[in-house]
């Protein structure tokens, strides 16, 4: 005889969305995040990172994954003293972090309940979905708006973000200490931050739905 082991089963149901979403998610945690683009015609593309979110001290570090598409590189960004480090290969890039926003999901219609695990590890998730002008967004959280997936579309895009192998708390502060070659004079580069879009989507409070 031989088990069936079900990696991700999902049960869902259909019902009427009256809840409304208003959640941050946790003040503090790491995270892997796994994100999926998709464009009609092109290649589907995804970028695999870990972040560490501290709203408590005002600061974001992640570091992405390098492959065959994408160069790795680390990032810092410290709001409180407005500053973010972002670099690779003994190059560091200085320049301003701007104003920092919670990461907080607001006005979504709750539109399912599923489970997701294996019998006993079972968690509930519920998802929500939020329309704006130009995409519609799918945000699918579990206990105390953890982010579990969020995914954005219209008829000819789709992002998809996936969040696993999350902790709640910071374990290692280290990671917002910048290295070294980031204290250089010489490195501070007059440009804008391109902040992973993860953080520019829902970070901004005014332009997130
Ligand atoms: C990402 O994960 C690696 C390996 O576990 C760890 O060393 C690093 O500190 C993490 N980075 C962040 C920003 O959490
Ligand atoms: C640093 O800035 C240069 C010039 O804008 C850019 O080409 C490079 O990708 C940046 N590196 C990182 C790690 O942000
Ligand atoms: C960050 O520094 C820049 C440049 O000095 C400044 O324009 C901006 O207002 C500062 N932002 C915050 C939130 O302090
Ligand atoms: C899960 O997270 C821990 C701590 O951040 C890390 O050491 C480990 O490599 C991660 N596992 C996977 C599969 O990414």
């Amino acid at each position: 005889m031989f088990k069936v082991f079900l990696l991700v089963a999902i049960t869902a149901s259909l019902f009427p969305g009256t809840v409304q979403l208003h959640c941050c998610i946790p003040s503090q945690l790491e995270t892997y995040i796994d994100e999926l683009s998709f464009v009609p015609g092109g290649r589907g593309s995804t970028v695999v990172q870990n972040m560490s979110y501290d709203a408590v001290t005002k600061r974001n570090a992640f570091h992405v994954f390098g492959d065959s598409i994408h160069d790795e590189y680390d990032a810092i960004i410290d709001y409180r003293a407005n500053m973010s480090y972002s670099w690779a290969k003994g190059v560091c890039n200085v320049t301003y972090a701007g104003p920092f926003h919670e990461i907080c999901f607001t006005g979504g219609k709750l539109v399912r309940k599923s489970f997701m695990g294996v019998y006993p590890d079972i968690i509930k998730l519920n998802t929500y979905l939020i329309s704006s002008e130009r995409f519609r967004w799918s945000i699918t959280v579990g206990k105390t708006c953890t982010p579990v997936e969020l995914r954005r579309q219209n008829d000819d895009f789709l992002n998809l973000m996936r969040f696993y192998n999350m902790t709640v708390g910071i374990r290692d502060e280290s990671v917002f200490t910048p290295p070294k070659i980031c204290s250089k004079k010489e490195s501070r580069v007059p440009k804008t931050f391109q902040t992973p879009l993860f953080y520019r989507s829902t970070a901004m409070r005014g332009q997130f739905p």
